[in-house]
């Protein structure tokens, strides 16, 4: 007798990733690449520093036309990081998934990294590394929305400016997030370039 004459079938493979988790950080991706790229050609029309960003990489053509890109990305980026924030917490995810972590799983991971000895076989794990950079980009993403709206509005968000130290001061902070977003970036798509069933898992859920 064969398993198919019993009805025997393989389990299903577990979901790692839900719908919602890959449907909000597909969204976000596309969303930061359009803030990034709109955000350079801004930048470019009063650098902060003796550099400006080649206008092929950039987004939006003048200054006029990257502010229309960035504050259409704009809303999307926040009402998807809203959902995605809100939906981790509520349904558990973040605290199974990016809790607990602390400096000795982390010095212990980065050893093992380091001497390529650092598993990743079991997806549906995160390592402490990826715990810490997941919850700094997270946090990153706040930094970031928090100080646009402070550079964008700032008389109606005055209190955020202030907090901020001001105008000027927000605007460095602002660049300083996109540095890390794009550091991050770098970091995160090589990896998952690395182990790619990490990127499938992503796209299919399993
Ligand atoms: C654009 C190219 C991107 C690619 C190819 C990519 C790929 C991936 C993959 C494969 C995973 C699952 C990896 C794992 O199992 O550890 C993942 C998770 C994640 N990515 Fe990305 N990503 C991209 C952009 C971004 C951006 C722009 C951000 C945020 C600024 C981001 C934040 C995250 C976070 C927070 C997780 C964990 C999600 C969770 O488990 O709730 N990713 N990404």
């Amino acid at each position: 007798m064969t398993a198919e004459t019993l009805h025997i079938s393989a389990p299903p493979r577990a979901t790692i990733h839900p719908g919602w988790v890959r449907v909000c950080h597909w969204i976000n991706a596309l969303a930061i690449l359009v803030m990034i790229g709109s955000g350079w050609q801004v930048y470019n029309a009063s650098p902060l520093f003796g550099f400006s960003f080649p206008s092929t990489i950039t987004i939006g053509g003048w200054l006029a036309g990257a502010l229309l890109w960035h504050f259409a990305a704009m809303w999307v980026l926040v009402i998807n990081g809203l959902v995605y924030v809100t939906l981790g917490i509520v349904t558990g995810r973040f605290r199974r998934k990016l809790f607990p972590v602390g400096p000795r799983a982390l010095f212990a991971d980065i050893r093992a990294a380091a001497t390529f000895k650092l598993s990743h076989d079991d997806l549906s794990h995160y390592n402490a590394v990826q715990k810490v950079l997941y919850l700094g980009i997270i946090l990153t993403g706040v930094v970031i929305v928090a100080s646009g709206l402070s550079i964008w509005k700032p008389v109606q968000f005055q209190e955020l400016t202030a907090f901020f130290g001001g105008y000027d001061t927000a605007r460095y902070v602002h660049f300083a997030a996109m540095a890390a977003i794009v550091a991050f970036l770098v970091v995160h798509v090589s990896l998952a370039l690395v182990v790619p069933k990490s990127l499938r898992a992503m796209i299919t859920g399993r």
